[in-house]
């Protein structure tokens, strides 16, 4: 009888070469520190399955996860040198091999998902669990900007905030990789939308469904008005009492992105956070999104459907891939930055 053991691994016959390109980098830093090197192509065990990587994007997490910024990243990331030596925590592709013990994809399948990191090359290992497939509808460009972005605005607003049809949402960040998808998803789950972003980015928020568009250049942030029953705040750009003063006497809070600066500035917002919600009905909401096989679904499916479309601002080749790194770093992503490795 043949078992999980002596099960070898299936490889699409002639499509797996035995190296690839990479981007890789050996300690912490941003982009001077990465190299795009020849690396043996990723043997696959267990439930692993291959990626032939097509496209991949960059996300906030990428940069801290590369940079060890602040300082608290290094105690899960490698307290030296980072232990993920090759960014890109989305990847969007085929499969091209299978362990012995995975069962859900054929070769040849178009998949996507949030992976442990690796979408930067050209090929990419990821337990078979982490990825979704795709139809043909929908582009490798599209699919590979979705994984962290997306599950961070679903599992915001549906998981973690509840929103409920007619709840009034706000976006604080609207126009970066998160908020743009934030701001379809809330519209999808029948939310009142108040977008928050600076001029050049009005419009893009209003034709994203935003009900409301307050522009941090040019206005007031009071001018958001208050009572909202769910606020997403990507920014941390205003004082946590100046957020709890306009949620509704329940509403919740979902801080995610943190403050700009190292350990105490971070340490300090989120000391200030717990203090203020530690009393009322008002909650608070801190979590890292992760890899969901329904979320991720949903995702596709919407996209699929056309009632959710990635804001992809540019795409880089895999050798420009540094470029949109930096692009990111700058802070002032327009939507989604995807680098399409074929
Ligand atoms: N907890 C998690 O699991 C999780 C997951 C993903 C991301 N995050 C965090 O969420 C945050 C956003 O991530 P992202 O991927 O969307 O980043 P991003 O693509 O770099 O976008 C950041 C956006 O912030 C906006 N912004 C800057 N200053 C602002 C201000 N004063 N008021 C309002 N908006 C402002 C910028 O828009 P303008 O150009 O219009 O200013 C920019 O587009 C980051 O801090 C990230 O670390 C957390």
């Amino acid at each position: 009888m043949e078992t999980a053991e002596n099960q070898a691994s299936e490889v699409k016959s002639g499509s797996v070469p035995a190296t690839m390109r990479a981007w890789v980098q050996g300690r912490y830093g941003t982009s001077e520190v990465f190299d795009l090197v020849d690396l043996p192509v990723p043997e696959v065990e267990g439930k692993q399955v291959l990626i032939e990587v097509h496209a991949s994007s960059v996300n906030a997490a990428d940069w801290h996860i590369s940079t060890g910024y602040p300082s608290f990243v290094r105690l899960q990331m490698g307290l030296r040198t980072p232990k993920r030596k090759t960014p890109g925590g989305d990847a969007a592709g085929v499969v091209v091999a299978k362990g012995p013990e995975a069962t859900r994809f054929a070769l040849g399948d178009r998949v996507v998902g949030n992976i442990p990191g690796g979408g930067f090359a050209e090929y990419a290992v990821s337990n078979e669990a982490n990825l979704v497939a795709f139809p043909e509808t929908v582009g490798f460009a599209e699919a590979g900007a979705l994984p962290i972005a997306g599950l961070t605005a679903i599992q915001a607003l549906r998981t973690h905030g509840g929103v409920q049809p007619g709840q009034r949402v706000l976006v604080n960040g609207a126009s970066g990789g998160v908020g743009t998808f934030a701001v379809q998803i809330a519209k999808i789950l029948g939310a009142e939308v108040t977008a928050v972003c600076s001029t050049g980015n009005v419009q893009q928020a209003r034709d994203l469904g935003a009900d409301h568009v307050v522009d941090y250049k040019t206005q007031s942030f009071g001018d958001v008005g208050s009572g909202f029953d769910v606020i997403l705040d990507l920014a941390s750009s205003q004082p946590i009492k100046v957020m709890k003063s306009i949620l509704a006497p329940s509403g919740t809070y979902l801080y995610i992105g943190g403050p700009k600066g190292n350990m105490p500035t971070w340490a300090a917002r989120f000391a200030r956070a717990k203090l203020a919600f530690r009393k009322g009905d008002q909650k608070l909401s801190v979590f890292t999104a992760e890899a969901d096989d329904q979320d991720m679904s949903d995702l596709v499916s919407w996209v699929a459907d056309g009632s959710l479309t990635p804001a992809i601002q540019r795409t880089y080749s895999l050798e420009g891939a540094m470029e949109a790194f930096d692009h990111l770093a700058a802070g002032h992503a327009k939507g989604k930055l995807v680098v399409t490795v074929r």
